[in-house]
């Protein structure tokens, strides 16, 4: 949807491989302008057709002189927009232009110390010497015709290098990572004082443009929107609600497998803080017979996503008139299915569009407003339009809900237990991440536990209650540390906090008789059971 969000400013990251591609978006973006990362085979013309206001070139792992190393279009260098390369991107600006890169002896990882070297518009205003971050075995050895070496390190005889006339930028080093002291000093160089460019992206110009490009986009017509009560769906609900109230129908698929009191919770913020066309779908006994008897994973997934969009379409075929699909795809989504924007001979992976799964002679066009966006802007965005904190800071939940923690069959009363039991969990792990908050003041992954939840194996054990023997299950409680799910540690939670949450699950979940903690990792396992 490029005809929504379309800010007047946009500086283009042309991505290379990098390790900081995204980071290095979102830095500009935190610098009040709005960036986009596109991949480096984007010619000359395509990128002219974006009206870039600068361009930043990325690291990247390869070797420039290496056979298939990813090339850069020189015309994007004549474009006459100002442009920084980092790292690998100063490589190919020097290679391009006619400089020399050489496989240095020493590789240089980590800190560095850089020393100036006379006048650079780049590095005004930072000292003669300070700390970078370098991530690098091959180096600019000579830089270009035109070009003045700005700096160096002990190992790198290029560590920055310009030519002002032609606003032409590069650092060996990455100013885009915490450890260059200066780095944000060198970025806000280049956007503000070689580029021209004003602090003017926000929030609230954000909500302003899109709310207008949504109205004028959708005019009288109907939107339909499937609300699942996660994060990006919710967020896309509430900006809908504000651009054109009750033309957005927003349909809640209730398939009986989230978690405890969420129901309610989507219900009522779409009905009595929203003004939405809310849709409540009771699918919860559709769900029970059609996963009665299934215990492989993969196929409760796949039985439950298919039938998601059965139920959304036997509904939206209820309604006249709807022209428009809302979905909260989010940029990273887009990042990861190959930046189909730019049509990039390196997407492999299908996006989104592909995949809903539109039954014959059914079709929507899509309009997706959260498509730039990094999930903490979503919710940035989403606490600016009213959504409650529990919703817009709602920890990761699958798709298929607690029927993937529900080891085996799943049925009413094992989704009963388990969900007693998860809000057992949660309200504890809650309460102690609320005392880390309360000591450390600070509320990020590193000083909060990321991800934690019950799980209901089909297992039964012997206990004891009262004078009475039993004969039933255990509840797992997995509670982890991560930062973006690829890895987690498992969370090293008190002994009180544990014991408080095991005997609550027994007192409190009939049915429940024994509560153990994973003390596993990922890798080797993963964080959901199933
Ligand atoms: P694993 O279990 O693979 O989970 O370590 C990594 C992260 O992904 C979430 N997850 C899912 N999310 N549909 C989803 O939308 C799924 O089928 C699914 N499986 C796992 C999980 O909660 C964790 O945050």
């Amino acid at each position: 949807m490029s005809d929504i969000n379309a800010p007047s400013q946009k500086v283009f990251v042309l991505d290379f491989g990098a390790q900081y591609g995204q980071l290095i978006a979102r830095r500009v973006r935190d610098l009040g302008v709005y960036s986009e990362i596109v991949p480096c085979d984007i010619t000359a013309d395509e990128l002219k057709e974006k009206n870039p206001s600068a361009i930043i070139l990325s690291g990247g792992p390869a070797s420039v002189y290496a056979e298939g190393a990813p090339d850069i279009d020189p015309e994007i260098l004549n474009l006459g927009v100002p442009v920084l390369g980092f790292c690998y991107g100063q490589q190919i600006m020097a290679k391009t232009l006619g400089g020399t890169v050489s496989h240095v002896d020493e590789g240089e990882y980590g800190r560095a110390t850089l020393h100036r070297k006379g006048q650079s518009r780049i590095l005004d205003g930072t000292p003669e010497t300070q700390t970078v971050w370098m991530s690098h075995r091959d180096a600019v050895t000579e830089a270009p015709e035109g070009f003045t070496v700005t700096g160096s390190t002990d190992i790198c005889p290029v560590a920055s290098m310009e030519d002002a006339s032609r606003n032409l930028y590069a650092t060996q080093f990455h100013p885009e990572v915490h450890h260059t002291e200066y780095g944000e000093t060198i970025l806000r160089n280049f956007l503000f004082k070689i580029s021209g460019l004003e602090a003017n992206w926000s929030m609230e110009d954000f909500i302003d443009r899109t709310v207008e490009d949504i109205r004028k986009k959708v005019g009288n017509d109907r939107v339909i929107l499937a609300l699942s009560g996660g994060v990006d769906s919710s967020v896309v609900a509430a900006l809908f609600s504000r651009a054109i109230g009750k033309q957005v129908t927003c349909v809640f698929v209730n398939h009986g497998l989230l978690r405890k009191n969420e129901p309610e919770e989507v219900e009522h913020v779409f009905t009595k803080v929203f003004d939405v066309d809310f849709v409540h779908v009771h699918a919860e006994q559709r769900y029970l017979d059609l996963l009665r008897g299934v215990t492989e994973p993969e196929k409760k997934r796949q039985l439950i996503g298919t039938e998601f969009w059965k139920v959304f379409f036997e509904e939206a075929q209820k309604l006249d008139g709807v022209k428009y699909l809302a979905q909260g795809t989010i940029y990273p989504d887009i990042i990861e299915s190959g930046a189909r924007k730019t049509g990039s001979k390196s997407s492999k992976i299908k996006s989104h569009h592909n995949l809903i799964p539109f039954p014959e002679g059914v079709h929507f066009d899509l309009i997706e407003p959260l498509d730039h966006l990094f999930k903490d802007e979503v919710r940035e965005l989403g606490t600016k339009l009213g959504l409650p904190s529990n919703i817009v800071y709602r920890q990761p939940f699958p798709g298929p809900g607690l029927a993937i923690r529900i080891i085996g069959e799943v049925t009413a009363d094992k989704l009963r237990m388990l969900r007693d039991a998860d809000a057992i969990v949660r309200e504890e792990i809650d309460a102690y991440n609320e005392k880390l908050y309360k000591e450390t003041g600070v509320r990020d992954s590193e000083h909060s536990v990321w991800q934690y939840f019950a799980v209901l194996p089909s297992i039964r054990s012997v206990g004891v209650m009262g004078d009475e023997r039993t004969y039933a299950h255990p509840i797992i409680v997995r509670a982890v540390e991560s930062r973006d799910a690829m890895t987690a540690d498992w969370a090293k939670l008190p002994y009180e906090v544990l014991s408080k949450i095991s005997s609550r699950i027994v007192d409190e979940v009939p049915g429940v008789n024994r509560v153990a903690y994973d003390i596993t990792s990922k890798p080797p396992a993963t964080i959901e059971w199933e």
